[in-house]
């Protein structure tokens, strides 16, 4: 104890050891000051940091609409195969040389697999609505899985080859079921920006306007052919679309097309040029989903 004593004592004794106390001392306190004012900032930025939602690195999987760099739609038609509205449609369609996309049931594949196998065969898109019509977000991931595993067979069946799109029924499903169904099935999913309400049937010439009131390249129109009014106003709609330039493709083809949201370089997107010539429409943005 003496000799710490001692020691203690020769370093403050030691002019130039006193010295170098003296400016580790002043460092000290001055890092300290530095840290109490450094500290507030660092712990709003940790706190901002949190708030702010995950960089989106994972592919996209749901889809309401896609951006696109042309006057590109998809007409989608839910629910059927329909014994008698089916084969109506797709006559017209034939017609308008219009490809579609029909989100079928599973149940009225197997019931009616040729009309699906015509689709097919017209160059229209199978993809799958489920077996019957259920909502996902209230089910198990047992039965969810069942659903969509008969469908996909439905469908192989009828046609030769698994659908690559899920529409869930009611748009209804939770992150975690997109999540595990892409996984496990391979399937984007599909959901809509247009919607007429065709399943009220307010008659063809409401499903029509709506239509042709809220459609915009990039498009993903829903409709259902289980409905005669849907079918009925689909002639005119089809005319009045292409009279717009709208051209038709398959839900799939839109997603292949898909292109940047911010295609514009950042210095043109400050000037007034390059907000004149950017989109008018936000594409992916839809008020519902
Ligand atoms: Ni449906």
């Amino acid at each position: 104890m003496a000799g710490s004593a001692t020691y203690t004592r020769s370093i403050f004794y030691h002019p130039l050891m006193a010295k170098y106390c003296l400016l580790l001392a002043c460092a000290a306190a001055f890092s300290f000051t530095f840290a109490l004012r450094a500290e507030p900032p660092v712990q709003h930025a940790e706190a901002a940091q949190q708030k702010t939602p995950a960089p989106p690195n994972e592919p996209k999987i749901t889809f309401n609409s896609v951006h696109v760099d042309g006057p590109y739609i998809a007409m989608t038609f839910d629910d059927g195969p329909s014994a008698v509205l089916t084969p109506k449609l797709l006559d017209l369609l034939a017609t308008h040389h219009i490809k579609a996309t029909f989100f079928v049931i599973g149940e009225n594949v197997a019931e009616h697999p040729e009309i699906v196998a015509r689709a097919a065969r017209e160059g229209h898109e199978i993809a799958s609505h489920s077996w019957s019509h259920p909502n996902f977000a209230k089910m198990s991931q047992e039965s969810v899985r069942s659903q969509l595993q008969r469908t996909d067979d439905a469908i192989k069946s009828a046609i030769g080859k698994s659908p690559t799109l899920l529409r869930p029924p009611y748009g209804s499903i939770t992150e975690r079921e997109k999540r595990w169904i892409h996984d496990e099935f391979g399937y984007d999913i599909v959901l809509w920006d247009v919607d007429p309400l065709d399943w009220k049937r307010p008659g063809p010439a409401v499903v029509r306007n709506r239509i042709l009131k809220e459609t915009r390249p990039g498009s993903i129109v829903l409709s259902h052919d289980i409905h005669p009014g849907t079918v009925e106003a689909m002639p005119s709609t089809f005319d009045e679309l292409e009279a717009k330039g709208f051209k038709f493709v398959t839900v799939s083809e839109l997603l292949a097309m898909a292109s940047p949201v911010t295609p514009y370089p950042k210095a043109e997107a400050v000037g007034k040029t390059a907000a004149k010539a950017a989109p008018p429409a936000v594409p992916g943005s839809s008020p519902g989903d």
